[in-house]
């Protein structure tokens, strides 16, 4: 059976993108057709300014939202990083493994750390090695699929050569995994400013909707979303962002096609009324389990246990082989 394997950071609360690029994925298609586990990846949430009570909030929150969002415990796994020690005791392995340069060319690092350092802010060395984390995260579930949003791909690439190079030169431990994404909406763009991801760690509020934003005002984050200039809908990502970043929202949130869903509108303002009655359509069941789930905190927290029992039953072993194969001292 196919291994899948995938995370959500908490490190703020979790949006639209995080729920059109990977959660929903999961939850409809994923945990169906495949052993399947999903994890909030706390230590991740360590590599930027943090407040500890904060992270923790935020954890149990994107937790019961996995739930929430249809991830049904008796289908997959779902646990918290940290509570699986296997991640960080293949992390330092595979920090032995990659290359410093390889790091430094990281996309998301590049990005962070300017911003760490225009704030004035120093950086922190986890951020620069968190790939490798991440390359741990998946290699230590023997993970065929990684199901990611657009943003990811170049993480998952790197899991893929250090898996590759670890067998090549340690003998065969690792399975190479592969990243998947959604057809569409797999990069879903800030409102305010679709030249750039709705990222859940941004400050600019009124460009991402949250999962549990209030319907209105969700619609009223839609409704004010930046449009270009021009007339007519027409589904052109380069040309026109702000309406190919509604209409992929709205095909996401539809089951149809931007192309096609593009014909269909003769002003920017039916599609976006359009789009932000779909967004608050899809959310309204996350929001009412959400609410439910609350409720329950006994619940969530049986979920974590079992979660991270199941987890570490399957990351042992190939950790365990891992440590041989590299050259340590079986225990
Ligand atoms: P994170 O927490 O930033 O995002 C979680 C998932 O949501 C997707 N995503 C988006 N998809 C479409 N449009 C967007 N605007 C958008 N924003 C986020 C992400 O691609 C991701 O699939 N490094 C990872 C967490 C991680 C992980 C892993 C993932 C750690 N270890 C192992 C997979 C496997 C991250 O920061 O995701």
């Amino acid at each position: 059976m196919t291994r899948v394997f995938s995370g959500v950071k908490p490190t703020g609360h979790l949006t639209l993108g995080n729920y059109l690029g990977a959660l929903r994925r999961w939850a409809e298609v994923d945990q169906h057709q495949a052993d399947a586990l999903f994890c909030v990846v706390d230590l991740h949430a360590l590599t930027v300014d943090h407040d500890p009570a904060r992270v923790r909030r935020l954890s149990r929150q994107a937790v019961t939202l996995l739930l929430a969002s249809g991830l049904d415990p008796r289908r997959c796994t779902v646990f918290v990083q940290s509570h699986v020690d296997e991640h960080a005791r293949l992390s330092y392995l595979l920090e032995c493994v990659a290359t410093d340069g390889e790091m430094r060319r990281m996309i998301q690092y590049k990005e962070k750390a300017a911003r760490e350092q225009a704030r004035g802010g120093s950086v922190r060395l986890s951020l620069l090695t968190y790939p490798v984390l991440m390359a741990a995260d998946i290699l230590a579930y023997g993970t065929d699929e990684v199901p990611v949003g657009d943003d990811q791909t170049q993480h998952v690439e790197l899991a893929r050569d250090l898996a590759v190079r670890f067998n090549h030169r340690y003998g065969h431990t690792f399975v190479v995994p592969k990243a998947t994404s959604p057809k569409v909406a797999a990069r879903v763009m800030n409102l305010q400013d679709p030249a750039s991801k709705m990222g859940k760690s941004d400050d600019s509020g009124p460009g991402i909707v949250y999962l549990l934003d209030e319907p209105e005002v969700t619609r009223k984050k839609i409704m004010r979303a930046v449009t270009d200039s021009g007339q007519d809908v027409v589904h052109d990502r380069e040309g026109r962002p702000g309406i190919a970043n509604l209409l992929e929202i709205l095909a996401a949130c539809t089951g149809g096609d931007p192309e096609e869903l593009a014909g269909g509108y003769a002003s920017y303002g039916a599609l976006k009324k359009d789009t932000a009655e779909a967004v608050i359509e899809a959310l309204r069941p996350v929001r009412e389990r959400h609410r439910e789930l609350c409720a329950d905190p006994g619940f969530v927290a049986g979920v974590l246990r079992a979660g991270a029992e199941k987890a570490q039953e399957r990351a042992r072993p190939t950790v365990d082989a891992a440590y041989r194969a590299i050259g340590l001292l079986p225990a």
